[in-house]
């Protein structure tokens, strides 16, 4: 009788843990062998190309970061910066710091006035704004250290379609006229974006094709030395701007450690510091970890109410002690610890909402722009690429070179301009990110990638300034406890809570008005005015069977190309 009890036991346990386990069909694009998602059909095409000519996934991240900086140029960029985490075939994995960084002649009171108020504009628009550019060194740092075919043979295809042209879709056309005025108040009306571009009409960038032609020659020296570098930094000099020939020639990108973390049977790899993804999803994460989150429901209000309180405590220590490692002392191996994030949830209810106010640190606030953009790449051989790349705010600092064919960041405006006084968008910084000499300024980018059982599973990442790490934290949660396939994940509402503002945001359509309502007799304030897109994730999962399942994030122009 017992071993008949036994063997039924066995049998439900069995079909219980098979169930828990079926992994999701995939719904988006599927592939058997390699894969490129990113914003824009064109450059996941050039990435998935150069692997199909035998490249692999760096020579694909280098040739799709060259793209998006034709095709996508509101964020795509050679003139930005960014990080890379990877993940080889063998499981070696590491991450590339390719961020920008203050000019040498910065200092920590650059953008205020005589009387240490902040100096409207001076920080995001035009030349004031524009920090040292990593994007160039970051890839010719990923082709020398795992590069199969030559650089020439990479950018060849990029100039190429340049040269030719990228056709304007409807969401950029929209983009390009937002934007036409600002362009026009910083760089006259003799620029190249002011003229008007319709949807379907084809734009050249010749003059970029030429710059490209010149690294692709000279490799770094092609951008940071040279005609290049002298017609660089002269440009932004003449428009007030701070960046130097020397401060170009001395950009150096950096390989970093990556942050590494177990959640149930996941192991999940980001950035670490100068950006505060990998630690505060890292956080997030063991907060929530206790929790049997996936009988809460996908969006339900207890699943809403979890992955908010543990935000909001993740937030509040992001935005004190995060900032460039080369420059403040971040006190990972606490912030990081088991019992210091159970302490930190000791006082979460699902009876009513935790107040902002009475969580530590709530002197100080940090939110970087909506944009910037992310690609993913896996190769033949089962290498891994996640990059996380962006000029900060739309088209950056909006100052455009017509000489040499691209947007320069606004990347400046990441640091605190004065710890504690709100900037332009409302929104205050930490003196972990105040502005020194040549320092990294604190990003949200998060590109990541996540082992299950052992093998590559996901490899993810977005746009969205503080909302990068909520929504990469929630599109990992949707494949792994919410089962869904890869595009479902990406294509599922968001919500994001911040610490500061004390507010959820909720993407529209999403979300009941019941929902809601509930969530605000919890004494949850709810951002009903400001319903924006939380992010746009580029993603790709590994199927059992070992193909690939992309996915291109509906709420762009994304695309999966791969074969
Ligand atoms: N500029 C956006 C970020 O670095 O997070």
């Amino acid at each position: 009788m017992n071993r008949i009890k036994f063997i039924l036991t066995l049998t439900i346990f069995v079909i219980f843990c098979s169930c828990k386990d079926n992994p999701a069909s995939p719904t988006g694009i599927v592939t058997d062998k390699a894969m490129v998602v990113s914003a824009r059909e064109e450059a996941s095409k050039i990435g998935s190309d150069i692997m199909q000519k035998g490249g692999n996934a760096f020579d694909a991240m280098v040739g799709t970061q060259l793209a998006l900086a034709v095709s996508y140029p509101r964020a795509g960029n050679i003139s930005g910066g960014g990080f890379m985490v990877y993940r080889n075939a063998n499981g070696e994995i590491g991450s590339l710091d390719f961020r920008e960084k203050a000019p040498k002649s910065a200092y920590r009171d650059m953008y205020l006035d005589s009387l240490g108020n902040v100096i409207p504009n001076m920080s995001t628009l035009g030349a004031t704004s524009v920090g040292v550019p990593g994007s160039v060194a970051g890839i010719i740092e990923v082709h020398k250290k795992f590069g199969k075919l030559p650089l020439k043979d990479i950018f060849e295809p990029v100039i190429v379609m340049a040269e030719n042209g990228v056709i304007v879709t409807a969401k950029q056309a929209e983009m390009l006229d937002n934007y036409r005025e600002v362009f026009i108040k910083v760089n006259g009306d003799s620029t190249k974006f002011a003229s008007v571009y319709k949807e379907g009409e084809v734009i050249k960038y010749p003059k970029l094709a030429q710059t490209l032609r010149t690294i692709a020659e000279k490799g770094r020296d092609g951008f940071y030395k040279g005609e290049v570098a002298q017609k660089l930094a002269s440009f932004i000099q003449a428009n007030g701007g701070f960046v130097t020939e020397e401060d170009l020639a001395n950009y150096q990108a950096v390989w970093r450690k990556p942050i590494t973390f177990k959640y149930r049977d996941l192991n999940i790899i980001s950035m670490g510091p100068p950006s505060s993804g990998g630690v505060t999803m890292n956080q997030i994460f063991e907060m929530i970890e206790p929790y049997d989150i996936s009988s809460y429901g996908h969006n339900s209000e207890k699943t809403i109410q979890l992955f908010t309180e543990a935000s909001r405590r993740a937030y509040a220590d992001r935005n004190f002690y995060l900032g460039d490692p080369d420059f403040v002392e971040i006190p990972l191996d606490v912030l990081l610890e088991d019992n210091y994030m159970k302490q930190r949830m000791s006082d979460f209810s699902f009876e009513k909402a935790t107040k902002s106010e009475d969580v530590s640190h709530g002197e100080v606030e940090i939110v970087e722009s909506m944009e910037t953009t992310h690609y993913s790449i896996v190769d033949t051989d089962g290498n891994a690429v996640s990059v996380t790349t962006t000029l900060n705010g739309n088209f950056g600092s909006k100052l455009y070179s017509d000489e040499l064919g691209f947007f320069l960041n606004n990347e400046m405006d990441d640091f605190s301009s004065k710890a504690g006084v709100p900037n332009m968008f409302g929104l205050v910084g930490a003196e972990a990110n105040s502005i020194e000499a040549e320092k990294r300024m604190l990003s949200s980018m998060t590109p990541t990638i996540v082992e299950r059982d052992g093998n590559l599973w996901m490899v993810v990442g977005t746009p969205g300034g503080s909302t990068i790490i909520t929504a990469v934290a929630q599109t990992i949660l949707n494949g792994y406890e919410f089962k869904m396939s890869m595009q479902d994940a990406v294509n599922a509402p968001r919500f994001h809570h911040q610490w500061l503002p004390d507010m959820v945001i909720f993407e529209p359509d999403g979300f009941s008005p019941t929902l809601i309502e509930d969530l605000k007799s919890k004494g949850y304030i709810i951002n009903e005015e400001r319903t924006p897109i939380i992010g746009k994730v580029d993603a790709i999962r590994v199927l059992s069977n070992g193909k690939l399942e992309g996915g291109a994030d509906k709420r762009g122009d994304d695309a999966a190309v791969g074969f």
